[in-house]
């Protein structure tokens, strides 16, 4: 078992230690975990670093006395709110992810349908079969119910279906811009118009697409609308800690008016110790992450970011096609960052114990059975390499004798 040390450690020796430790891990840096990083260069990364050490110490909990954190999450707000096409009306704040950004939208739906639907039993949330985790992690902490429906064949969210599971408990409704599983963006006008029609908070997970969506959509017209400019949607999460490049800890949360707003905050004053307000689930926020998050927006600006997404596009095209000449086939129409890819024909659970044995973290889906990446620049210079290891895992691999489910790991 493990104990403080008696005496304290040096830190060159600790130091040592902690270098150590990270020599097991895999190589993030040569593409080799396919999510969980966000890379765009050296360059950002020194942006964030120093930011994010500049305001080490300072607590997003204490803006009263940090104006310059306040003064940096308003602007990242504006910012965001700009991008997604906000109004003088829209309002929201930053969390520190998009757990909690889900968790915060469906306390705000609850909230605001219990206030003007008293009649309201175990409140829903309605959302498509591919829709995050942490919706049902919200509700199961929150006390709602999760009502999934299934998706159209092109691994969309099915907006009839969206319409046809709303009742009178419903009182937040989800569509994903991309959804984690294939990577396809939901139709949220429709989803929108199936939640307005019944008078539903309906909310964009943006929480993968929000920062790369944007100007994707500036590169690709063709890639349809999803944010506030969608009459219906009432929120959006957005992780700045995914796309937006920023350090771990920041995401963006963001509401059609302030009547949707007003959900997300908590007052308490029945203690000794005055009046406690909180917009976020956590108390205590990182300075760090709220810092580096204004710094590298202002650093990137948009031509910055677009330029990102352009080479993490082409990097998705490169491995589709790739894919594809393995006789790998693409699972609908990924439009942005995430792609996932298989065939019935190959035994996706032995290819990928393979690719693990070649040191590759291999991501799967499991509806259809396949391979799954969340791109980044990390991935931009092996796409040949990787290609090239999973022919050789492929050929090695003999084609699958049963069909038992496949089992993955997020
Ligand atoms: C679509 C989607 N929503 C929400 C989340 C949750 O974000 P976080 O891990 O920052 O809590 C993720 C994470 O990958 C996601 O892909």
């Amino acid at each position: 078992m493990n104990a403080l040390p008696k005496d304290g450690i040096a830190w060159p020796e600790l130091r040592a230690q902690l270098q150590d430790a990270g020599k097991g891990d895999v190589d993030w840096r040569g593409g080799r975990v396919p999510m969980f990083i966000h890379y765009a260069g050296d360059d950002v990364l020194e942006v964030a670093k120093q930011a994010y050490l500049m305001y080490f110490s300072e607590n997003g909990l204490g803006l009263r006395a940090f104006g310059s954190l306040a003064r940096f999450e308003s602007e990242v707000v504006r910012m965001a709110l700009t991008l997604m096409h906000g109004d003088d009306a829209t309002r929201g704040a930053m969390t520190t992810g998009g757990t909690e950004s889900i968790f915060l939208a469906v306390k705000a739906a609850r909230d605001l349908a219990k206030q003007r639907r008293p009649g309201i039993r175990t409140p829903q949330i309605v959302m498509a079969q591919s829709a995050h985790p942490a919706f049902d992690k919200a509700a199961h902490f929150m006390g709602l119910q999760p009502v999934r429906t299934p998706l159209r064949a092109d691994f969309t969210a099915d907006p009839d279906a969206i319409a046809a599971a709303i009742t009178e408990d419903t009182v937040i409704v989800v569509g994903s811009v991309p959804a984690f599983p294939h990577g396809v963006v939901d139709p949220i006008t429709e989803i929108a118009a199936a939640a307005s029609a019944q008078g539903v908070w309906m909310h964009v997970d943006a929480c993968v697409g929000g920062y790369i969506a944007p100007f994707a959509q500036q590169l690709d017209p063709s890639i349809p609308a999803w944010d506030f400019s969608v009459p219906g949607v009432t929120s959006i999460s957005a992780d700045l800690h995914k796309y937006g490049y920023t350090a771990k800890g920041a995401s963006t949360l963001l509401f059609r008016d302030a009547d949707a707003f007003a959900g997300m905050g908590w007052f308490f004053d029945n203690w000794p110790r005055g009046q406690y307000f909180t917009h976020t689930l956590v108390g205590t926020r990182a300075g760090g992450a709220i810092a580096a998050a204004w710094a590298v927006m202002n650093y990137l600006g948009e031509a910055g970011y677009r330029r990102i997404t352009q080479r993490v596009l082409d990097t998705r095209a490169a491995l589709q096609a790739g894919t594809a000449r393995l006789g790998l086939e693409t699972f609908g129409d990924p439009r942005l960052s995430i792609l996932a890819y298989g065939s019935p024909e190959v035994d996706t659970a032995a290819i990928g114990a393979r690719m693990t044995e070649r040191g590759w973290v291999v991501g799967h889906v499991t509806e259809p059975a396949g391979f799954h990446h969340m791109l980044n620049l990390t991935h931009e210079p092996i796409v040949g390499r990787y290609l090239d290891d999973l022919a050789t895992c492929m050929a090695e691999t003999p084609p699958p004798s049963r069909s038992a489910p496949l089992k993955a790991q997020y």
